[in-house]
């Protein structure tokens, strides 16, 4: 029996392994694609390496498999390959063929495979030797992500040598209406929105603590333990969803929720409007800039929604590197960012070096496993909002921002210093022991992130500079 099915599985390697492209007749020449629009010379490159390289398992229904798809073992292989890449990167007719711009996290996570010599896998290429990146090619590649981000509107500011990397500067200043900016702030730091008027938002977000309470987990009303660690509120503006899980879909469905919460303000929303409808100067305030609403949870989320999107963190010293001041970061601090690049930097990108996706936590190692305990809720990450099986553990990648300020870190607050969580994330995202030097850079370039806001470094600010 054992010995059929090894048969049997060396036909289908037999078969497999002469080059698909080669069966095809497609051998370097892939059928021409209709008018690739507006495109650099890159583009024009790189649309045909994908469409012969990478769209078999990238764009399902789109294979070219079907001359072996018959045989069992090999069809098997293939299905669980395409479903897994797809997961991934969809390759849509309307990316290679230049309709649709292809997104920032799209690009980082292509970036991700070629500086890591990672794609197509191993096993397809011992069977299809032809489809192996070439140098020439990875440059081609490499060169054309740089050409996108560079018309990326978050580049502008960077200088022009550095317009393409996978970090952006934060903009030094955003245009939001100022008067809805300052109610806002009062409503974060009111204790009336709490039951009990004992906690503000700023109780878990304090902006003196890197926009966290800079605890393990929260402590919501009468002392209660929360589920889960306090996500800073500085940059969050540039998360695709709100929370962890990604459960609130922008910043004014985020606001109302900790409110209602029992575990956290454990407010309810008819009383606290009531209760702010009394305080004159809410009165005058919402009168003139929510004439047509007045004083309501909608208006009292949308303020503080607008008060959050004020919390941007620029002028870091990185930003600064990013706009042209090269000698402001040590040797060690930009070694530290190279190995950002080709091992942190394909989910943790875009202005804020996060928020733009949702990734599993542990994808190379167990990291419950290597944690211990038991499974809580909040373990299961985007599975609870989703009910996806593929969503288990998948949480929304965190804002890299200020990050010395916030520990401890992870959603369980499991890490308590920055060099254990970038250990913990090098190991079980990416299977790589650091050396002692490779982490001291990391931190080293970690603690670069760290910006200003009202103008003062955030290491430095105090209450006075709040008011
Ligand atoms: C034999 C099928 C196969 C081929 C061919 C293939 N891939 Fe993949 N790809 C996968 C699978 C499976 C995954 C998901 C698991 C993994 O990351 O290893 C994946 C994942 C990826 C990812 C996501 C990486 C991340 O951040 O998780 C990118 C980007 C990618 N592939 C790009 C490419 C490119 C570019 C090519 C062509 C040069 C290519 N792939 C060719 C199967 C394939
Ligand atoms: C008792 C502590 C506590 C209070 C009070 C609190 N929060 Fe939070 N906040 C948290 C925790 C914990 C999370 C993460 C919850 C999760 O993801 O499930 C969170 C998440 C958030 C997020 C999402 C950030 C991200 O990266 O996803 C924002 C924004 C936020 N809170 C703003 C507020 C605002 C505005 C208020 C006041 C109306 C507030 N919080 C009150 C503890 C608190
Ligand atoms: C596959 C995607 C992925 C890669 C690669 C990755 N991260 Fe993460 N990172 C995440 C996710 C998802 C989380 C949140 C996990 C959690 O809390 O359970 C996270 C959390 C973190 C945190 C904690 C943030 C906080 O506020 O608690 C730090 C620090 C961090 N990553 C740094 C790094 C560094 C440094 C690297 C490279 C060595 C890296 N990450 C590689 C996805 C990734």
């Amino acid at each position: 029996m054992m010995k059929n099915k090894l048969v049997v599985l060396l036909l289908v390697v037999g078969i497999v392994s002469l080059p698909l492209s080669n069966l095809l007749g497609l051998s370097g020449e892939n059928e021409p694609i209709n008018g690739v629009e507006g495109s650099s010379a890159n583009f024009i490159k790189v649309t045909k390496i994908l469409q012969n390289k990478c769209v078999d398992c990238h764009s399902p229904g789109m294979t070219r498999m079907p001359i072996y798809a018959d045989f069992p073992i090999a069809k098997q292989l293939m299905a669980k390959d395409i479903e897994n890449a797809s997961a991934r990167l969809i390759l849509t007719k309307e990316l290679y063929s230049g309709a649709e711009k292809f997104s920032p996290v799209q690009l980082a996570r292509i970036e991700g495979v070629v500086l890591n010599n990672s794609m197509p896998p191993a096993l397809y290429l011992s069977m299809h030797w032809n489809d192996r990146l070439e140098a020439e090619e990875q440059r081609t590649i490499l060169a054309w992500i740089k050409d996108e981000r560079s018309q990326l509107t978050w580049s502008q500011s960077a200088s022009q040598a550095l317009k393409g990397e996978p970090i952006q500067p934060l903009p030094l200043t955003v245009a939001l209406d100022g008067k809805k900016v300052v109610l806002g702030q009062k409503l974060f730091h009111d204790t009336l929105l709490s039951g009990d008027g004992t906690l503000s938002c700023a109780s878990c977000h304090s902006l003196l603590k890197g926009g966290t309470d800079q605890a393990k987990v929260a402590t919501g009303i009468n002392g209660q333990q929360g589920p889960i660690n306090s996500p800073t509120v500085y940059n969050v503006m540039y998360n695709v969803a709100q929370f962890w899980d990604g459960r609130a879909k922008d910043l004014h469905a985020q606001a109302a929720g900790p409110v209602a919460n029992p575990g956290e303000m454990g407010a309810n929303w008819e009383l606290v409007i009531e209760k702010l409808k009394q305080v004159p100067e809410y009165q005058t305030a919402f009168e003139s800039l929510y004439a047509q609403q007045g004083l309501t949870m909608d208006t009292v989320t949308d303020a503080i929604a607008y008060f959050e999107e004020s919390l941007v963190t620029p002028n870091s010293r990185f930003d600064q590197y990013l706009r042209g001041n090269d000698s402001i970061l040590t040797g060690n601090e930009k070694s530290g960012y190279e190995l950002f690049k080709t091992t942190c930097a394909s989910c943790h990108s875009g202005p804020a070096l996060g928020g733009l996706s949702f990734e599993k936590m542990g994808v190379k190692q167990n990291y419950f496993m290597l944690r211990g305990g038991s499974l809580t809720d909040a373990d299961q990450g985007r599975f609870n909002v989703t009910k996806d099986e593929k969503d288990r553990h998948v949480f929304k990648v965190p804002v890299l921002r200020n990050i010395e300020m916030t520990a401890p870190y992870f959603h369980d607050g499991s890490a308590s210093s920055l060099a254990e969580a970038v250990k913990v994330m090098a190991k079980v995202q990416r299977n790589k022991t650091l050396t002692a030097d490779e982490l001291d850079d990391l931190v080293a370039f970690l603690k670069t992130l760290t910006g200003e806001y009202k103008g003062k470094l955030l290491t430095q600010l105090t209450q006075d500079d709040l008011k």
